[in-house]
């Protein structure tokens, strides 16, 4: 597939640091695992991945592309990286939004050496345009440019170097099937159950340098919804409750208190989450089409879908049906709501 001359005008690849734009940045860097062996569970995935990395070392071949699905905070990431190290490569990462133009990927391409992994992050929001120049790249290591446009427009094959693409989607159903069918390996990362992130969150204590309790590690591994990047945000904020309110142990008081103050509940619902069942809730209990709950709760409803639902459906509290979401008996109960009290609240 063919580009514009827009190649020309703009050659600045835009690379950025994966992570940077978020409030937890500098944190992530720190606690991110370096190898397989510091990655905590996901186990299927990463022995996979180890196979995958071992064999193409002995043929002294580029890994082939590999996909990663799943929600925020994961590990997607974290696995691109160690991949990266792993194989002793240099990543170089950008992501979807970012690559507006056919002319912003070519300029990426033609800069990678040998064996370098591209990362694009979010790559769901790749540009359709886009995404079908990175068809031939990816298949057949080759991009052709348009110099010139009108009638001197002249077409120009590059062959470029074998490189890894390592994708990464918070959103696995919105990539076309084409697309899809080009990554050789494909890994969905899941929730983490509670016993993982007890391990994720002592070994991050113990890098943040901060005491706590096995019981309170406890605790907040059941509270972070099977998410490694939660359970380390819960530390820190908790660290600091330690420091304030205790003498710098995280008891599990300490951690209760912490958790309350951050309105994480019994079931590790955040007020948020709650906003949303209560949204569904007064209106009997659904269905209740998306864009009404995220007007109900004022938040996206792109946010509510691929960050708080997908717990709220994990945990029992919500289904999706093709009329809309509905609220689970559990999620009436948890909210101390009858649905006596709901119908009422439809005509208050
Ligand atoms: N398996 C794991 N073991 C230990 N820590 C982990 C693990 N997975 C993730 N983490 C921690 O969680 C943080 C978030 O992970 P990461 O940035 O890789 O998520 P992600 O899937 O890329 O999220 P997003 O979709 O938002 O980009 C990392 O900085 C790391 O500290
Ligand atoms: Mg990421």
């Amino acid at each position: 597939m063919a580009i514009d001359s827009s190649f020309e005008e703009d050659q600045s690849p835009r690379f950025y640091d994966p992570g940077a734009q978020r409030e937890e940045a500098p944190f992530e860097a720190t606690l991110r695992p370096q190898s397989f062996g510091e990655f905590v569970g996901q186990r299927q995935t990463v022995e996979n991945l180890k196979i995958y990395v071992t064999a193409a070392g002995q043929r002294g071949e580029p890994l082939d592309h590999i996909l990663f699905s799943g929600l925020p905070g994961l590990g997607k990431t974290t696995l691109a990286t160690i991949i990266s190290r792993e194989t002793g490569t240099s990543l170089k990462a950008t992501s979807g939004p970012v690559l507006e133009k056919a002319g912003d990927l070519a300029g990426i391409l033609t800069n990678l050496e040998k064996g370098d992994i591209l990362f694009i992050d979010e790559i769901h929001r790749l540009p359709r345009i886009v995404e079908e120049y990175l068809y031939s790249a990816m298949e057949d290591f080759t991009i052709n440019i348009i110099l010139d446009a009108g009638p001197s427009a002249r077409s120009l094959k590059i062959d470029l170097p074998r490189f890894t693409l390592i994708g990464a989607t918070t959103r696995e159903g919105l990539l076309t099937a084409p697309f899809r069918a080009r990554f050789g390996v494909l890994e969905k990362l899941v929730f983490y159950p509670p016993e993982d992130l007890t391990r994720i969150i002592t070994r991050s204590a113990r890098i943040m340098d901060v005491p706590v309790v096995p019981e309170a590690v406890e605790l907040l591994a059941k509270r972070s919804r099977g998410t490694p990047r939660i359970a380390n945000r819960f530390l820190r904020r908790i660290r600091d409750v330690a420091q304030v309110k205790g003498d710098g142990t995280i008891t599990t008081e300490i951690a209760r208190q912490g958790l309350r103050m951050l309105g994480i509940d019994d079931a590790g619902l955040e007020a948020i989450d709650r906003r949303i069942l209560e949204a569904i809730i007064v209106h009997g209990g659904g269905p209740v089409g998306l864009k009404t709950v995220s007007v109900a709760v004022g938040e996206e409803d792109n946010t509510i879908e691929e960050v708080y639902e997908p717990y709220l459906i994990q945990q029992g509290f919500l289904k999706k049906t093709m009329r809309g979401r509905v609220a689970s008996e559990k999620a009436f109960k948890h909210l101390e709501r009858s649905r006596a009290d709901s119908k009422n609240n439809l005509f208050e």
